[in-house]
């Protein structure tokens, strides 16, 4: 338990006259800490009254229903990216491209060997960086699974409402 009514050092700072100032101070201190608690455990209720997961608004032992899944909008212009560090989407079909162990279909277009002859965009040079920022000769394994970051073009509807604006990209 923190000891509010804290003792006063022999150089006196202000901090142990503040926690020092007597039982009004106590209870002030108190009080927020309540009010605190009482809202942090109003908190999920909230959260729950106001949105919804993808499964939508189900128990959790029902079946749920699919999802909308977006129709991929490919083979046209790539989608301006929203920052400069957002991963680009993909504009082409990636359904048959396998990431494994010993394969890597996307890496047979995007990589440093291949890209020219494929006439495809170079991964970005990021990927070939190793921990301590020195350029490696293959892809970092952190940038092995391509999907995790890049994923198919679609004009998908936000989750949550929101009023996000992108910075504009070269
Ligand atoms: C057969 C070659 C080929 C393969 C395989 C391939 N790509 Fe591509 N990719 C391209 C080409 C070519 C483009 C340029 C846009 C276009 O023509 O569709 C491109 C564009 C992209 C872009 C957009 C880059 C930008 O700057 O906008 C991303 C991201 C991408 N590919 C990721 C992937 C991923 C991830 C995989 C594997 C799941 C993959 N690609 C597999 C040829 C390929
Ligand atoms: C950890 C997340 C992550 C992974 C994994 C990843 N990328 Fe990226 N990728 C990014 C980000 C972020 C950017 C944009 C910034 C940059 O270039 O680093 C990007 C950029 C790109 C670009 C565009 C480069 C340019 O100069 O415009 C291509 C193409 C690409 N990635 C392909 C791939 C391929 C192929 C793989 C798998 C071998 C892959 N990426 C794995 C995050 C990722």
């Amino acid at each position: 338990m923190l000891n509010l009514s804290a003792s006063r050092t022999d150089n006196g700072t202000d901090k142990d006259l503040f926690l020092e100032g007597g039982s009004t101070m106590k209870k002030f201190i108190l009080a927020t800490a309540a009010l605190f608690m009482v809202v942090a455990l109003a908190l999920p209720q909230i959260a729950q009254a106001g949105s919804m997961s993808l499964r939508g608004d189900k128990e959790l032992s029902a079946a749920s229903t699919n999802p909308d899944i977006p129709k991929l909008q490919l083979d046209q212009e790539s989608f301006k990216r929203n920052f400069k560090e957002q991963p680009p989407l993909i504009p082409h079909k990636v359904k048959k491209y396998q990431i494994n162990l010993k394969n890597n279909r996307c890496l047979s277009c995007h990589d440093k060997d291949n890209y020219k002859e494929e006439e495809a965009p170079l991964t970005g040079k990021s990927h070939y960086m190793t921990k301590d920022g020195k350029e490696g000769k293959t892809i970092n394994m952190s940038r092995y699974f391509c999907t995790q970051c890049h994923v198919g073009q679609t004009v998908a509807k936000p989750l949550v409402e929101n009023v996000f604006k992108g910075v504009p990209v070269k």
